[in-house]
């Protein structure tokens, strides 16, 4: 059996950046993406990309069977949880409709090791902080239930098939690639470091700060940004792990370390230089206040060490994309005529 990678949803923020890391590890890669969020530039050019939908079986069977794929990271889905509020049933179908059905596919077709792109929005709002991997697991949205569902289905294959399984619960992905040229490109953007350096660009006249009324330092909300290609290193790490027996886990990834709204606001002032306007607004409906990685769980298990160790270093490269993209990919970089 061959152990090649396929990697869904990877022409998205987090997959493109994975793809890359896991051609600059030397491992051989093919991209799934249906192109209804992603950007094709975003991809490695010289990978094989297929075009399509993890719920048809027959374009994922092919992709397996052409590219003798043994390993899957997978992460096609909606990620707003906003979204998710308004229109539940786009989250279940997409992410744990279809998911279900492309994992009853790759374990068809020979799949040994899966990897999902998990959330910390499956613990909602937390009751201990740090979060352990222990943490009650209570989504407040449809977009979590949803993740929590596609953990549970992964389970049990792994109980009934064998199936080694990987949940990398994220907090806050953040950052761009250390080249500048792969970064962040969401269309509606609601991702407050996106926001903030279009601010800095005059895109926007302000950034809104959702909430100063909570019960933090300064009354924003503290998030633990991590750094994307940190993020991405990490399921490297896992899929090596499953190659020693790993065989079934759950995973918090963040710093361990919480930046409050203003706090990030600050930070990137000084690495930009501009000033960013903001005004307090309202709460966003269904922000937890606090959401920090207790990740001692994956700093124990594996060699993995965020290589961005500090938020000032993660807006560093934020801002060389932004700068560089100011208009996403379809604006082409700086360079671009
Ligand atoms: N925020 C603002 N103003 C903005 C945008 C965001 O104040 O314009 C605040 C949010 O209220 C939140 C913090 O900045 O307190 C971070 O917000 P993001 O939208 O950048 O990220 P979230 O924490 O909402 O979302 C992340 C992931 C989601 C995941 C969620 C789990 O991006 O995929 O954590 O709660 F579902």
């Amino acid at each position: 059996m061959s152990n090649n990678i396929l990697v869904t949803g990877g022409a998205g923020y987090i997959g493109a950046i994975t793809a890359w890391e896991l051609v600059r590890a030397g491992y051989s890669v093919v991209a799934l993406d249906n192109l209804s969020k992603g950007h094709r530039e975003a991809l490695p050019p010289d990978i094989p990309f297929v075009e399509g939908d993890i719920g048809d079986p027959k374009v994922v069977e092919e992709v397996l069977n052409v590219h003798k794929v043994g390993q899957v990271i997978h992460f096609a889905a909606f990620s707003l949880v906003g979204e998710s509020v308004a229109q539940p049933w786009i989250y279940f179908e997409n992410n744990l409709v279809k998911g279900t059905r492309f994992i009853e596919t790759c374990v068809r077709n020979g799949v040994k090791n899966f990897v999902l792109s998990s959330t910390a929005a499956v613990y909602g709002d937390p009751v201990q902080v740090p979060i352990p991997e222990t943490h009650p697991l209570r989504p407040k949205n449809p977009y979590g239930f949803s993740k929590l569902g596609l953990e549970n289905v992964l389970e049990s294959y792994h109980q009934t098939h064998g199936l080694n399984v990987a949940f990398l619960r994220y907090f806050n992905a953040a950052g761009a690639d250390a080249t500048g040229e792969i970064g962040e490109d969401h269309d509606p953007e609601t991702h407050l470091i996106p926001i903030i350096f279009q601010t800095a660009l005059k895109k926007r006249e302000k950034v809104f700060v959702f909430g100063g009324d909570y019960d933090t330092p300064d009354g924003t909300a503290i998030r633990d940004y991590i750094h994307v290609t940190d993020l991405a290193r990490a399921h490297i790490a896992v899929l090596e792990g499953m190659e020693k027996g790993l065989s079934h886990h759950a995973y918090n990834l963040g710093i361990g370390r919480g930046y409050s709204v203003l706090e990030v606001i600050r930070e990137a002032q000084e690495v930009c230089g501009h000033e960013i306007p903001y005004e307090v607004a309202g709460r966003r409906a269904g922000d937890p206040p606090v959401l920090v990685a207790d990740n001692r769980r994956f700093l124990d298990t594996f060699d993995w060490r965020p290589a961005y160790d500090s938020l000032r270093a993660i807006l560093r490269t934020a801002w060389q994309w932004h700068k560089n993209y100011a208009d996403g990919y379809a604006g082409g970089g700086d360079d671009a005529v």
